[in-house]
């Protein structure tokens, strides 16, 4: 792991590899690139030209050996035209950078970025999301990163805030880091006791997790949860894990986060075709971004109180499974005929929500779920879907979507969508249409009368070639996706 700081631009560069942030238009270089030594500029220029390098937005490449006054290797990055740069475009170049140093071997390296405050967090951001790796299962592992500095050069009065800020920003990406962790994590490791053990490690940070086990769940009345996870071997069965956050003293209101960790989706007796269950890992990405944000904020100790709640469970074949036609009533009371066992999310996270509304009064809940894959068709993986019944806390969630480059665009849930059931409150099942919409018709019948958002993360919290690897070309496997969009969220709340 590497060390970030910063450093005045006004003092000696102390590394002789830096980044430099360079226009389309005849490589002008960014304002703070420009404080380079002059003779430094004009030979990144000539091999920029050599190379008939095009500075279009995101673009890099590297130079070796320049020998100049104090620098010697440099990585260009074109940002297009400086103008209409905006936040997510930095967490871009970072990630950009970051996959690039994760194979060169620099010790350290100091790039021209703190323009200002949001900018350099922005880069840093993307660097940890680039420089990532998920190798753990890999017997001869590629060497290991040798970088162990990244300096961010920044203006004196920029430094200042970076002192307070990069600590931070550190632990947003530490965080999204494990929550990547948790995605590629196969099922045959992390199953909801895994989840439930690695909740437990947060005490450590100073907040309060509670585990609810199958016992308990079955006790307390979450048939629909249990009803998906019953069907798993013993070891594998569901946990509902509740972690407390109190950043704004006892006397504040909590919000809620609920996450949908099917930590394998099969599709139960409705079996899934094999290409479509390759990747049914990842079907626990709204959890780990529960656990991720629940994290974040206790490091960054944001002043708000948050309960985050991860509903684990495993969608399995066996003779104790849940399978069609059979009706199972909710944790308040509402009945669910079974039309469809590959419809598993939305009945663990009705029972979660239904069960943090009524134990916890949040003043709002906000659920993150790979729900349905409707929401690839409608959005392909460009943006998550977003769900509510509320449209001020809508209007927060796409802001921060478009601050951290997390985006959200927001669907439909009239009434019309609820798949209705001849015997019971209603049905599981999709219809031929709408998909997603039909599936937060189902969860809308759990919250009741409190502020809820839904998003539906399917193709997002997992990159594939299809959705997110065309906007990230860099990023593989579980993305994170939810955790910066939250904490953005949440912070922005706790400001006001
Ligand atoms: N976990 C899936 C949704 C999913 C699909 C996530 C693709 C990630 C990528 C979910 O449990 C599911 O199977 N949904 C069904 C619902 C249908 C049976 C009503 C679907 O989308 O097909
Ligand atoms: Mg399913
Ligand atoms: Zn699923």
């Amino acid at each position: 792991m590497f060390a970030v700081t910063a450093s005045s631009i006004a003092s000696k560069v102390s590394s002789r590899n830096v980044v430099v942030f360079v226009e389309e238009d005849k490589f002008s270089f960014l304002p703070l690139s420009k404080k380079l030594d002059g003779a430094v500029k004009k030979k990144i220029t000539n091999v920029l030209e050599m190379q008939n390098f095009k500075a279009s937005k995101g673009k890099s490449t590297a130079l070796f050996g320049l020998d100049g006054d104090g620098v010697d290797n440099v990585v260009v990055v074109g940002v297009g035209k400086a103008k209409e740069l905006i936040r997510e475009d930095w967490v871009h170049f970072g990630i950009s950078v970051g996959k690039r140093l994760d194979k060169l071997t620099f010790k350290d390296i100091a790039a021209y970025v703190g323009e200002d405050n949001d900018t350099a967090c922005a880069f840093i951001e993307g660097f940890y999301l680039g420089a990532y790796r998920f190798e753990q299962f890999k017997s001869k592992p590629l060497p290991a990163c040798s970088l162990k500095k990244l300096v961010l050069l920044a203006e004196a009065e920029v430094v200042k805030e970076l002192k307070t800020s990069i600590p931070k920003t550190v632990a947003l990406a530490e965080a999204q880091a494990q929550v990547r962790d948790f995605v590629n994590l196969p099922s045959n490791i992390a199953n909801p006791e895994y989840l439930a053990s690695e909740a437990k490690k947060l005490k450590k940070l100073g907040l309060s997790v509670e585990v609810l086990d199958e016992k308990k769940l079955a006790k307390l009345g979450m048939n629909l949860m249990m009803a998906v996870g019953k069907g798993a071997a013993e070891k594998d069965q569901p946990r509902l894990v509740i972690i407390k956050y109190t950043g704004a003293g006892k006397k504040e209101p909590y919000r809620a986060l609920v996450g949908k960790g099917v930590m394998f989706d099969t599709g139960g007796y409705n079996v899934k075709p094999g290409k479509y269950m390759q990747g049914m890992k990842a079907d626990m990405g709204g959890a780990a971004a529960v656990f991720g944000t629940m994290r974040a904020i206790v490091e960054r100790k944001v002043p708000i109180n948050v309960i985050g709640v991860l509903g684990c469970a495993m969608n399995m074949i066996s003779r104790d499974a849940f399978i069609d036609d059979e009706v199972y009533t909710g944790y308040n009371g509402k009945t669910v005929e079974i039309g469809h066992t590959d419809a598993e999310g939305r009945m663990v996270l009705a029972d979660a929500m239904a069960y943090t509304i009524d134990k916890y009064k949040p003043s709002e809940i906000i659920d993150l779920a790979t729900l349905t894959g409707a929401i690839l068709v409608a959005l392909a993986g460009k943006y998550g879907g977003l769900f509510s019944n509320a449209d001020a806390l809508s209007e927060k969630l796409l802001a921060s979507g478009k601050k951290t480059g997390e985006q959200l665009w927001r669907m439909p849930v009239d009434d019309d969508f609820l798949a209705k059931s001849d015997i019971a409150d209603m049905n599981n099942d999709g219809k031929p249409y709408g998909g997603s919409s039909v599936a937060a018709l189902f969860l809308k019948q759990f919250v009741g009368d409190t502020p809820w958002a839904h998003l539906d993360i399917a193709g997002m919290a997992m990159a594939d070639k299809a959705s997110m690897a065309k906007r990230f070309p860099s990023l593989e496997g579980g993305t994170g996706f939810g955790v910066r969009l939250l904490v953005d969220y949440l912070e922005s709340e706790a400001s006001k």
